[in-house]
């Protein structure tokens, strides 16, 4: 439609008309009128006010989304279709690997391809929007929703959120439209406690945690959602600051902002607001334009005008960005968008999407320890046992893949079964998951489902006798260990992040079996691994993998695949670090100090500084050595060129991430000890040797300088390259 036409429609539009297209309501409302009763009791709204609302909250599937939009658009005057809009995070049928997962491929641009996959079967299942990616930088372990964050790196995470935008929309929103969030810095909750407050410098905001929503923004995402948090005192859905002079003015986005879950509500909890009245006020006025899944929009916003306390003008604004995103997607021409069965028989889960979930799992998995080489295997040379919780479970998608089947995901078992004979291979489970799943509990789950949760005292003690006897006879011992799905994810804050004890206590009880031992961890956050790195010979960090995610653990565990995943996100010795991140402030005490000793620098009594496994950290089968890092002069004005030599001892390829971070040593405020600048990831044949060059800019240097600028200095800087943050050579200039 030209905006000509699409302006004279919003002008044919009465006031409910208008209000309703900045509400959104889940898929329980759009059944029968009958069934919908419940709900909307609970909202205290009616079916007139249902009738007219503009978007629809994570309902998918063609049949259903079609059939609600035929029958919408058959009832309605206006004629404007209704937007469906969906958590689709890391995958709608196949699933990939969890974010933090991808973050650790390193690989953008294989990231950008899964995203086009996730968009191609979304789009077949009548998904218009999807609340992704979710760009919250995080630091601390504890937070539950690591799971679905690239990572704790301001660069790394801006990369990632590009090519997800991109991925998910293509060039002329031929996929689905991306919604980025949670705006903003939500990931910063204090102590790692969900939804708690943020705050924090707005110069440490705006190095670090702004950089994903800007990329996002750059790369064209048509939406931005309100996160839960306070930024400076003031809740994200209601904080002018960050929607109108960050995002709308300064970024100049004129999409469509959404409230969380939720948020503006909550707006009064957080006690900016005294009743919804008020909370839509400050909503309308921070330019949030659809309040999600509550009835303050629907109450308040038209005796808000009609009482003159907000202008018109803004309510019209906020129908025009959501008539504009329809319009974009091409909703008037087409409201079904191609969805149908055929196209989701053709694009879910077919063939080609499996592979390339299988090759992202591959990357995404991390290599953190492989003691004498005990890794890779070698099939059917040892007798292997497979036990653990996760030997024999499907459930390696994680809690966040709402969309994704779990009855689609082949367990580890199943593949070993396949590629192993039966003398070389056997399975039994030896552990439960967790002691107790009481607190399944607050996930709705009845007191009799938890009871028949997981095994009996009887069977535990059986199950525990078995793996013993089995262990006797074998050579390895792999162990398939792990987080309980719900013990991450959104709500999913933990304290203990260590693996749960039931699982540690029966590794402790097989490791005096003598044999070798293989940690397979599946889990949605950093986990402490401080007692498995002295049990364990070798430790896998596989994340929540995705569909095909056992397929490509088995690749790894056989060779067939060199392993090359990169931690995105440290991983603490305790959970007394956190928060902890390489990229950390100078201090004017630290451990290098030469001023100071012994006690009095910037350390523990009873814990190292730095994390068990860095950031950038990660193993593979290949011994890579680094040599002659040069730059191509001492001094830089606007460009320069580090390079560094990469060999490959091993006689396997293997893929080497190369890191670039740099040093500003002196700045007119504290700076990083260090920061990624540049990475590539190198492939290497046996015994090659490559060398790899990094193009460092001016720009690439730039940071908010004392007066607030985004600029840089001149003086020293160091750079560093190496396979991590911690392991590298270095070099220096000056900048002029
Ligand atoms: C989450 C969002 C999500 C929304 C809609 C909220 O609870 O914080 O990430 O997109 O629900 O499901």
């Amino acid at each position: 439609m030209k905006e000509q036409e699409l302006r004279e429609l919003q002008n044919t539009l009465s006031w409910p008309e208008k209000i309703g297209q900045l509400i959104q309501l889940s898929g329980d409302f759009f059944q029968s009128e009958a069934l919908a009763v419940g709900p909307k009791q609970k909202l205290g709204i009616d079916q007139d006010t249902v009738n007219l609302v503009g978007s629809v909250l994570n309902l998918t599937g063609a049949e259903a989304t079609n059939h609600i939009q035929e029958n919408y658009l058959a009832n309605s005057r206006h004629k404007v279709p209704l937007l469906f809009m969906a958590d689709i995070i890391y995958g709608y049928r196949t699933i990939f690997p969890i974010p933090l997962g991808l973050g650790a491929t390193w690989n953008p641009a294989l990231i950008k391809q899964a995203y086009q996959v996730i968009a191609a079967e979304s789009r077949s299942a009548g998904a218009h929007v999807t609340f992704a990616p979710m760009v919250d930088l995080v630091r601390d372990a504890r937070w539950g929703r690591c799971l679905e964050s690239t990572g704790e790196d301001p660069h790394l995470n801006a990369d990632y959120a590009k090519v997800m935008v991109e991925g998910l929309q293509g060039e002329n929103l031929e996929g689905i439209a991306s919604c980025v969030k949670h705006f903003a810095a939500y990931g910063a909750a204090e102590a790692g406690r969900e939804y708690n407050t943020v705050d924090m410098s707005e110069r440490r905001l705006r190095q670090d945690y702004l950089t994903g929503y800007k990329a996002a923004i750059d790369a064209g995402c048509k939406l931005v959602m309100t996160s839960f948090n306070t930024y400076d005192g003031m809740p994200a859905t209601g904080n002018d600051f960050l929607l109108k002079d960050i995002l709308r003015k300064e970024w100049g986005f004129d999409g469509v902002i959404i409230s969380d879950y939720a948020a503006i509500q909550e707006l009064v909890a957080h006690g900016v607001a005294a009743d919804e009245r008020e909370a839509t006020q400050l909503a309308i006025e921070a330019t949030t334009d659809i309040d999600m899944k509550t009835s303050c929009y629907a109450k308040q916003l038209e005796p808000l005008i009609k009482d003159g306390m907000i202008s018109s003008k803004l309510v019209d604004d906020a129908v025009w960005r959501v008539l504009k995103l329809k319009n974009n997607l091409g909703l008037f021409e087409d409201p079904y968008r191609g969805a149908s069965k055929e196209n989701e028989e053709m694009n879910l889960l077919s063939d080609k999407n499996r592979a390339l979930s299988r090759k992202v799992a591959a990357e995404s998995v991390v290599l953190l320890q492989n003691k004498n080489n005990v890794l890779p295997l070698t099939p059917n040379q040892d007798k292997i046992l497979l036990v653990g919780p996760y030997g024999d479970k499907q459930d390696l998608i994680g809690l966040w893949a709402v969309h994704g089947k779990t009855t689609d995901v082949t367990t580890l078992k199943e593949v070993l079964e396949k590629k192993l004979t039966s003398e070389s291979f056997k399975f039994t489970q030896g552990c439960d998951m967790l002691d107790d799943y009481s607190f399944l509990g607050e996930f709705g789950a009845t007191a009799e489902q938890i009871d028949s949760i997981g095994l009996s005292e009887s069977q535990r003690e059986s199950a525990l006798a078995e793996a013993l006897k089995l262990g006797e006879v074998a050579d390895v011992i792999i162990f398939a260990m792990g987080e309980h799905t719900m013990q991450s994810g959104e709500a999913g804050s933990r304290t203990d992040i260590t693996l749960p004890k039931i699982q540690q206590d029966f590794m402790n009880q097989m490791i005096e079996l003598g044999k070798k031992k293989i940690l397979i961890s599946i889990s949605g956050r950093p986990l402490v691994y401080t007692k498995e790195v002295n049990q364990m010979d070798a430790i896998l960090q596989a994340w929540f993998p995705g569909t095909e995610g056992a397929n490509a653990i088995v690749d790894l565990l056989f060779g067939d695949t060199n392993p090359s995943g990169r931690l995105s996100m440290s991983f603490p010795h305790n959970v007394g670090q956190l928060p902890i991140y390489y990229n950390e402030f100078k201090t004017g005490r630290p451990l290098t100090s030469k001023t100071h000793k012994g006690r009095f620098i910037s350390k523990y009594l009873d814990s190292p500084n730095q994390p068990l496994f860095p950031f950038g950290y990660g193993l593979s089968y290949s011994e890579v050595l680094y040599n002659n890092l040069k730059l191509s002069s001492s001094e830089m004005t606007e460009k320069l060129i580090a390079t560094i030599s990469i060999s490959n001892q091993s006689d396997r390829d293997c893929l080497e991430t190369v890191q670039l971070y740099i040093q500003d040593v002196t700045g007119s405020v504290v700076r990083p000890v260090k920061e990624l600048k540049k990475y590539k990831k190198v492939s290497l044949k046996a015994k090659e040797t490559k060398t790899v060059s990094f193009e460092l800019a001016r720009e690439d240097l730039y940071y908010y300088k004392r007066d607030m600028s985004f600029n840089v200095e001149s003086g020293a800087f160091i750079v560093f390259v190496g396979p991590n943050s911690e392991e590298v050579l270095e070099s220096q200039f000056e900048l002029i």
